[in-house]
Formats: structure tokens, C-alpha cells, sequence
């Protein structure tokens, strides 16, 4: 991700890399937190948490709680805050989360920052950064509206964006689209998100954990985006002069 004219020196690079990663992205419905997710994990080694996929996952296996949130998620509204700590809680507290990890979709809410710092408080391990991925909203719909995923392994595609392959697991036949991607529901998202997510800009900026990136490029510019902005947040002199590199 870092090109022959980075600005960052090797040395910095390698301690970057090597440092755990506590992170969230946060960002409207489509900005490309979960296509980010993992190419962050492919380069990292540490878990991503989709309280999205989580949710989903719980759907498909018909448990209480997939039972519960099904109705909520297909309205485009928020699953309740004390329910989405319970799963939190749960998912940090596994083994492949102690070397860190990306939140995807959490927090959502004021209260579930509060209660998400609490609970990395009591494990010991705070956050490093969040990063806003900003989007404008008539880009994220038309994203929205072509997002197709795998049937078969989950992988996501984007038929005017990010097309499936001809044939194969994830050949166009295999793939649908998600319940809550109609777009009357999309409408709804883009509003839950303005009323009750978009609140935490201002609270993690106040905490001097917020940093924001323009998300509306080509995939792998975003990510490049995204690492250049974590190195300057992990704050160890890992940026250099331009022209040293
Ligand atoms: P969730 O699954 O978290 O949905 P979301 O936040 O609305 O985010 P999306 O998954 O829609 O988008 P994304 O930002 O991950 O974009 P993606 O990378 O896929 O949540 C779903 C529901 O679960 C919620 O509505 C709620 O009901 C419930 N829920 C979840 N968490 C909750 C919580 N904490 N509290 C309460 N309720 C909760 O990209 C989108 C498309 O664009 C893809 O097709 C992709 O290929 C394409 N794309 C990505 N990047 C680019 C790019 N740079 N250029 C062009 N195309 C791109």
C-alpha cells in the first residue's frame, strides 16, 4: 500500500506494522468499511468485527437473537444498544481479538461508544484511532444499489463497481442482493445514520481519536488513504520528511 514515493520511511513502516491495531471505521451505509475491513486484515492479521455480518450470521441460523433483529435490520433502524454491547463484549472477549482488532459498524450510538470505552478500559486495551470514511450520499446509494454477495463463501461484489467473475464460486448466478439494500430502506439508513451515528464525529474528535479520509476513490487508493492515516495517528515519529524517503 505504500508507494515507491511514500513518505513514510521503511523503519517506521515495520514498527507500524508490528504495533497492534485497535480500530474502528466509521462511515454512512456503503462507504466501504467492510470491502476495508479486509484488505486491512489480509495485511494485519487481526479480526474484523461486523456487528452487520455478526447480525446476519444470527439471521441465517435462525437463533433468538437473529429472530429479534431480523424485523429491525429489514426496517433499515438500529438493534437495541444493551443487545449490540452483549455481542460486543462476547467478540472482544475471544482469543483472536487480544492482538487487536477493526470494528465494522460499531459503535453506532453515543451510548454504545460509552460502553464500548468501558469495556476496553476493563480489558486494557483502548483504542488507537477511529477513521471516518466520508463518502458523498448519492455516490453511496448508487454503491448501495449494485452490491451483490456470495451465496457460497460471502464474498462482496459491486455490479457497476467491483464485477463478480464469469464463472466459479462467485459467478453471477450465486450471488443476491441484501433484504436491507432496497432502496426505500436505504433512505432509511442514510437518516438512522445522520440521527444516531454521525453524533460520534464530534465525540471521538473530542477524545483526539477522529481522523478522516475521502473514501470516494478507487479501492486500492482508499486503502493506501487509510494506512497513511492510521500511521499518523499511531503518533511514533513514523512520518519523515518528504524528500528522506
Ligand atoms: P451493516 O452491515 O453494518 O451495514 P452498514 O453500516 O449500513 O454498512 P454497509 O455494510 O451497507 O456498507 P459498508 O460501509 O460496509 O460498505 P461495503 O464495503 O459493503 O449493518 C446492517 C444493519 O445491521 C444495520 O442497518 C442495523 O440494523 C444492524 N446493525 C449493525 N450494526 C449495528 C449496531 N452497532 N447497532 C445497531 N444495529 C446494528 O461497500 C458497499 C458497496 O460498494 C460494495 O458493493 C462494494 O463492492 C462497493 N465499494 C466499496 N468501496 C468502493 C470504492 N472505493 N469504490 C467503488 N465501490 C466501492
Amino acid at each position: 500500500y505504500f508507494s515507491k514515493n511514500s513518505s513514510f520511511d521503511r523503519k517506521g513502516i515495520a514498527r507500524y506494522c508490528a504495533r497492534p491495531m485497535r480500530i474502528v471505521l466509521l462511515g454512512a451505509p456503503g462507504s466501504g468499511k467492510g470491502t476495508q475491513s479486509q484488505r486491512l486484515v489480509e495485511r494485519h492479521g487481526v479480526p474484523q468485527i461486523s456487528t452487520g455480518d455478526l447480525l446476519r450470521a444470527a439471521v441465517k441460523a435462525g437463533t433468538p437473537l437473529g429472530v429479534h433483529a431480523k424485523a429491525i435490520m429489514d426496517a433499515g433502524k438500529l438493534v437495541d444498544d444493551a443487545t449490540m454491547l452483549g455481542i460486543i463484549r462476547d467478540r472482544l472477549g475471544q482469543p483472536d481479538a487480544r492482538k487487536g482488532f477493526i470494528l465494522d459498524g460499531f459503535p453506532r450510538t453515543i451510548a454504545q461508544a460509552e460502553g464500548l470505552t468501558r469495556l476496553l478500559d476493563e480489558l486494557g486495551t483502548p483504542l488507537d484511532a477511529v477513521v471516518l470514511m466520508d463518502v458523498d450520499y448519492d455516490k453511496l446509494i448508487k454503491r448501495i444499489s449494485g452490491r451483490r454477495s456470495c451465496t457460497n463463501c460471502g464474498r462482496v461484489f459491486n455490479i457497476h463497481t467491483a464485477p463478480p467473475p464469469p464463472e466459479g464460486c462467485c459467478a453471477a448466478s450465486h450471488l443476491v442482493q441484501r433484504p436491507d439494500d432496497k432502496e426505500e430502506t436505504v433512505a432509511k439508513r442514510l437518516q438512522v445514520y445522520d440521527e444516531q451515528t454521525k453524533p460520534l464525529v464530534a465525540h471521538y474528535t473530542g477524545q483526539g481519536l477522529l481522523r478522516m479520509i475521502d473514501a470516494d476513490a478507487e479501492m486500492a487508493e482508499v486503502t493506501q488513504r487509510l494506512e497513511a492515516a492510521l500511521v499518523e495517528r499511531s503518533g511514533e515519529g513514523l512520518l519523515v520528511k518528504e524528500g528522506r524517503a
